[in-house]
């Protein structure tokens, strides 16, 4: 990525995708952000844009992606930080309504923007993509729906990647572990998540802030990762690291500093 054009990150409002607007806006891109529940970012210098679209309709994404092109110039850096949160259910429980809900928005919403995103971006011979997707799309939970989706986005970054590697765009993905958003803190308050439970299988014992997913997705759309595509890089604490510890009694605890 270079400093010419702009990054757009969907779901940029909240959470991940806002902590990153805002990391990225402070490095000095210029940040349009896109959100179904548009609120403005206070204290950064990102553009809102006015017009939201939900990403999982095919028609709203094609016009909106013109539309920002045609009011703020070429997007060279994309982030499909949109999505939403599985719901846990007992498989006999869940519920198809739900299921299409997650699948169209976490899988087919980041499919649809980078694909819009991505051809344009082809076609100009430049750009980098980061795909928001999850560990929970690389291991397993009560999750159904939100799991399948997860591994679908891992697995179209790296179709995409393949795509348009031989015309200079990289597609990557991050997979933030349990992060610290309003989102999730919602979930412990209101006592459906409990956070020692979610911190305590990580190597690091502790919960991901949003910002550091923001740095990894910053990194990965920088030209310090120039020889990067195709990969899904976890942000996670050492959540995979660690999570396979209580199989032999847990992890070591920390000896008093
Ligand atoms: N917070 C975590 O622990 C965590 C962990 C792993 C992955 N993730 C993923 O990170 C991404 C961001 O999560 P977050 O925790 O910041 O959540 P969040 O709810 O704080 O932010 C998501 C944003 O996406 C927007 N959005 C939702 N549906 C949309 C749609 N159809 N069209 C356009 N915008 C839409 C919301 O309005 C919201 O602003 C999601 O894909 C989530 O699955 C989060």
């Amino acid at each position: 990525m270079t400093a010419d054009g702009i990054v757009l990150v969907t779901g940029g409002c909240r959470g991940i995708g806002a902590a990153t607007a805002t990391l990225l806006a402070d490095q000095g891109r210029r940040v349009v952000i896109s959100d179904i529940a548009p609120e403005p970012l206070a204290g950064t210098q990102t553009i809102l844009w006015p017009a939201p679209f939900d990403v999982a309709s095919e028609s709203a994404v094609v016009s909106g992606i013109a539309d920002i092109e045609a009011a703020h110039g070429p997007i060279t850096g994309l982030v499909n930080a949109a999505g939403v949160f599985g719901k846990m259910h007992p498989v006999e429980q869940v519920r198809m309504d739900q299921w299409d809900r997650e699948l169209n928005i976490d899988l087919r919403g980041t499919f649809l923007v980078a694909r819009s995103v991505g051809v344009r971006m082809a076609q100009r011979r430049h750009g980098a993509i980061v795909n928001v997707a999850s560990i929970a799309g690389m291991t397993s939970g009560p999750i159904h729906a939100y799991t399948a989706a997860k591994a679908g986005v891992i697995q179209i970054t790296q179709t995409l990647a393949a795509e348009w590697g031989r015309v200079g765009v990289r597609v990557n993905a991050v997979s933030p572990g349990f992060t610290r958003t309003v989102a999730l803190e919602a979930g412990i308050a209101s006592g459906a998540l409990n956070k020692d439970l979610l911190a305590h299988p990580t190597a690091m014992n502790r919960l991901v802030e949003p910002v550091e997913v923001a740095q990894a997705i910053a990194w990965l759309l920088s030209p310090m990762s120039s020889g990067v595509t195709g990969i899904n890089l976890p942000v996670d604490a050492g959540f995979i690291a660690g999570t396979t510890w209580a199989a032999y009694g847990g992890l070591p605890e920390a000896p008093e500093a």
